[in-house]
Parts: C-alpha cells; structure tokens; sequence
C-alpha cells in the first residue's frame, strides 16, 4: 500500500539530476506482495492478542507489586535472609524489578506486532533534506499513526500499559528509603562508637596503632621523615565486626609524619604534635582518595588522584589542587606507657563535604577544642605549645 508522503516524494522535483542518477542506479524493485496478519484477518486472533498484551501488562504491575513486598518482607544485610546460598533481598529485588521490566518490554513488543495496524510503505530515494510540503505529509501522518496505534480505540490495554508504567515508579519512590538516616539521626542513636559523618572511633585516649599489624608506638620509634599509616587500637580490640569495623576503619585512618619540631610553622599543629609527630587524616578532602604521597623535605602530602597538595607543617592547608578544605588533624599525646595516644577524636568531621557539614577557620576550630578536651588531654601530656 503506498502512501500519500511516497506519493508526493515520487514527484519531488527539487533534484531533478540526482533523481534520475539515483534511478538509473537503482531501479525501483516494487513492492512484495502483502501478507496480512492473523490478528487483521481474524477479529478472535485479534482478541487474543489483545488479552495477551494486557497480560504481560498484568504481570509486569504484579512484578513491581512483589518488588515493593519483598523490599520491606526480605531482611538484607550480612545477616539477611538467605535462598539457595545467596542473599534473598538481592535477588528477590534483582528479579521482580527484572521482570517488572521484561513483560512491559513484552507487552508493548506483542502490541507493536500484532495490533498496531500493519501499513507498508514504499518510498523513492531522495536527497536528505525534505521539501516543506513532505514534512506537513509527514506530520500528518505521524497523526494518523497515532490514532492507528490503537491509542484512542483501545482503552483498556492503553490504560493497563500506563498503569503498569506507572507501577514502574514504585520502586525507585520506596528505594529512596536507602537514603538512610540524617547524620544527625544516626549521631542520637550511636549504634556504635564514632557513627555518622561527624565522628569517628578516635577518642581521648585511644592508641595510635600501625595499621594492618595493630603494634602502638612509642615518639622514639619515628625518625625525622617518616611516615607511618596508623588507626586507632579499636580497631583490632575486637569490640567492631562486620560493616561498622569497616566503615570506623575507613574513616578513622590515619597518617603520622615525624618533622623537625622546628619546621612546624603553626601553632595549633605544634600544640597538637608531639616531638614533632603529627597526625593527620588520611582521607582526602577533596574526593575521598586515601593520601599518602609524602615529600620528605616540604612536609607536602599529595593526593595522587588529582593532586590535592597539603602542608603538613601548617594544619594540612591546601596549597594546590582542587580541595577546598585543609586535612583534618588529630591531636597526639602520650599515655602512661610511652605509647602515642589521641587526645580526642577529630575535632572537625574528616573526609569530603556533605551536605549538613559546617566548616571553619582552623583557630576557631582550635578555641572549641580547647574548651571541651583540653583540661583532659593534660593527663596525656598536653600543653600549648607542643609536648
Ligand atoms: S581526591 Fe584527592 S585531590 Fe581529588
């Protein structure tokens, strides 16, 4: 069956030469004969597709249906429900949304092929650019397909596509629940030491431990221009497993670099260090990459994912590179053993921005700290001015 656009694009003689090169080229070939459908000949086939389309509709709103049940009924997690050696919630989730999916790409496939009407057109071949009256054809022959769809003549499986469309949204709306708790929801109920974005397991105190062997350390055992990655002895006390061990020992690691003490050229990093060790966050404040990069004669830590620089000698500021905030540092001071301890946790959060976050000038920072831990980080040794 040809159309009224091949009708007007067979008399389009804007490129007159390059139609007939293109004709001598390739002769028309005509059209094949048309077979019709089973669902055009036969109004029972078309029926049956019909129920068929709406079925796959069914199934795919009954899918995000089960999604939603199984979101809130199956228990994830390292202690989850588990069917047949793998986490339930994950492939409960993975499978109802799978199919959710799958027979809604089905359904409008079967409608496509077996309900939209079936029109063959044949058009001649013709330079890109199409002449103003075959665009206007062309619009109103998107319009005809669109009533030919079926859109308008066929309600119920219309509405069971857009109800089983919309049931699509369902779980990205109840997966916005994984957003979790505010930092400050998480910081009331304390599930375990040093939860949410604001603290970490650091506290006065905790010995300051090579990280993977978990050895303290005592200020001799550095000399000038080491560098050593430490955590806090929490870490390996056995008091955190699973998940929360994981996530206190990603934010609380930590940097220590022995200086000369004279090389330090601020006072609340002197006040903070002992015999010229400090400590700093390891956790880049840019993005979050693990820093440990150390130029032995600046005291400069280089971030190696974008270059981040930070002055150790001078509270962590940043002196190139994309970071917007100095490195946090831990104030050190020493037990009654000779072992390096934390006089308190972080005095600001560590790592990347978030949204909730305040930030300050490294002596503001400096006053808070000193009016709620100083008198008792004297008992490790503290003073002004450095131990
Ligand atoms: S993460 Fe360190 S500079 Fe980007």
């Amino acid at each position: 069956m040809s159309s009224d656009l091949s009708e007007i694009e067979k008399h389009d003689d804007s490129h007159p030469e390059l139609n007939a090169h293109t004709d001598a080229l390739l002769p028309d070939p005509g059209m094949h004969e048309h077979h019709w459908r089973p669902t055009d000949v036969d109004p029972k086939a078309e029926k049956r597709a019909e129920r068929q389309v709406s079925l796959f509709f069914g199934l795919s709103a009954l899918c995000s249906v089960l999604f939603v049940v199984a979101y809130f009924a199956v228990e994830p997690g390292y202690d989850g429900d588990v069917w047949a050696g793998y986490g339930a919630s994950n492939l409960a989730l993975g499978s109802t949304l799978g199919f959710a999916l799958l027979f809604l790409g089905i359904g409008v496939i079967q409608w496509a092929r077996k309900l939209v009407v079936d029109i063959e057109h044949s058009e001649d071949r013709h330079p890109a650019a199409s002449s103003p009256a075959t665009r206007e054809v062309a619009i109103a022959e998107l319009k005809a397909a669109l009533n030919e769809s079926g859109m308008a003549r066929r309600p119920f499986i219309r509405n069971a596509m857009i109800g089983s469309a919309a049931l699509l949204g369902l779980p990205a709306i109840v997966m916005l629940k994984d957003l979790g708790q505010t930092n400050a929801q998480i910081t009331a109920e304390q599930p375990y030491p040093g939860a949410g974005l604001e603290h970490t397991v650091w506290d006065a105190g905790v010995r300051v431990v090579r990280d993977v062997v978990g050895t303290p350390i005592r200020p001799g055992d550095l000399e000038i221009g080491d560098l050593v990655n430490a955590e806090p002895a929490t870490i390996f006390d056995g008091s955190l497993h699973g998940a929360p061990l994981q996530i206190a020992k990603s934010k609380a690691a930590t940097i220590l670099l022995r200086m000369d003490p004279n090389d330090i050229d601020n006072d609340v990093t002197r006040n903070w260090s002992v015999d010229g060790i400090v400590a700093y966050s390891k956790i880049c404040t840019h993005v979050g990459c693990p820093i440990s990069l150390n130029e032995r004669t600046t005291h400069h830590l280089l971030c190696p994912c974008h270059q981040s620089t930070f002055d150790l000698a001078d509270h962590g500021k940043v002196i190139f590179g994309p970071a917007g905030r100095h490195l946090p540092q831990l104030p050190l001071g020493v037990d009654a053993d000779g072992f390096l301890v934390a006089l308190s946790d972080y005095p600001e959060p560590v790592g990347v921005s978030y949204w909730e976050r305040n930030t300050h000038d490294i002596d503001t920072i400096f006053d808070d700290w000193s009016k709620n831990h100083a008198a008792d980080a004297e008992q490790y040794g503290y003073k002004e001015g450095g131990q």
